[in-house]
């Protein structure tokens, strides 16, 4: 089983990649982590936790970070409604968990702390979490074995012409994640849109139970929608995580661009003369992609 904590800010792609972690038998998921970013922090805690509860998982939920490293909270036009997730927090009734308020860094510091193995970090919100746990605890980031990230872009950003939202948002932490030693790979901008749940693969979803409906609801409702699907940027973490085979890469020595006009870009420096510090997923096969995704959540029925 791989090991793993999820940092995210649900958000309707983030909660793919949580209800698909959530249910693969391959995955050990340890820790549900939450930050701002698609919507404040108490937001995005309390949509972790209505899937988590509908999903009858026991993993807890640990709120972080409510703003920026660096920076005030800027708020954005949410992309998933004004609750980070459509209507699906009202359509669950009441919610019966709570999350240990503002203890992500502490949670995920204990955790690494009683690992015996190293675990993987999967991020799919802005890396606020991520940087903090970074800088309070150096001594313990040896037992990160990988950030499995979704974020950035090598072309076009969907924040500015250069700039992907989760490193927009807190270029600082995504700077010192950037620079920390630790395996990184990436699912950017380029392969998510690449990586497209095709309208099929939703149809099937939604006769996958009340959660499969609602997670299909809302894909037809907010997510990008393509000639042959939608974007679901936030899901190639996992499915990465568990067929690496599916996907290419491209090893790239990326920096930060933390200020001024192109905050947020990734750039990467093709001369190579800097050892690598990414690994940038750039293709998949859509196709394995999909049939992974049905088959992973028919688990939602079985
Ligand atoms: C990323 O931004 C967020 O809004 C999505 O959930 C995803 O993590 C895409 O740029
Ligand atoms: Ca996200």
């Amino acid at each position: 089983k791989i090991p793993v904590i999820l940092d995210c800010d649900p958000g309707v792609d983030d909660a793919f990649a949580i209800v698909s972690s959530i249910l693969d038998p391959q995955i050990d998921l340890k820790l549900i982590t939450t930050v701002s970013g698609n919507v404040t922090v108490d937001l995005t805690t309390k949509n972790a936790l209505y899937l988590v509860q509908d999903l009858k998982s026991k993993v807890p939920v640990a709120s972080g970070a409510a703003r920026p490293l660096l920076r005030e909270l800027e708020a954005y036009e949410p992309w998933f409604g004004e609750s980070g997730l459509g209507d699906y927090p009202d359509a669950s009734g009441k919610l019966l968990q709570t999350a240990t308020d503002d203890n992500a860094v502490a949670e995920m510091y204990q955790l690494l702390s009683a690992s015996e193995e190293p675990l993987t970090i999967v991020g799919t919100g802005s890396y606020t979490n991520l940087g903090l746990l970074l800088v309070e605890h150096p001594d313990i980031v040896y037992k990160i074995k990988q950030f499995v990230l979704m974020g950035g872009t090598l072309s076009q950003g969907n924040m500015s012409s250069v700039a992907e939202f989760n490193i927009y948002y807190d270029p600082d932490a995504a700077d010192l994640v950037y620079r920390s030693g630790v395996p990184i790979v990436t699912a950017g901008i380029d392969v998510c849109k690449k990586a497209l749940v095709t309208f099929q693969s939703n149809d099937a979803i939604a006769k996958m139970g009340k959660v499969g409906l609602k997670l299909a609801d809302l894909l037809k409702k907010y997510a990008e929608k393509q000639v042959a699907g939608y974007i679901v940027y936030d899901l190639n973490t996992i499915s990465y995580l568990l067929h690496p085979e599916f996907y290419k890469s491209e090893d790239y020595f990326i920096q930060v661009q933390k200020t001024g006009p192109a905050r947020g870009a990734t750039v990467a420096d093709i001369s190579s003369k800097n050892d690598a510090n990414v690994k940038v997923l750039t293709d998949v096969d859509d196709a394995k992609l999909n049939a992974w995704l049905v088959q992973e959540l028919s688990r939602l029925v079985q």
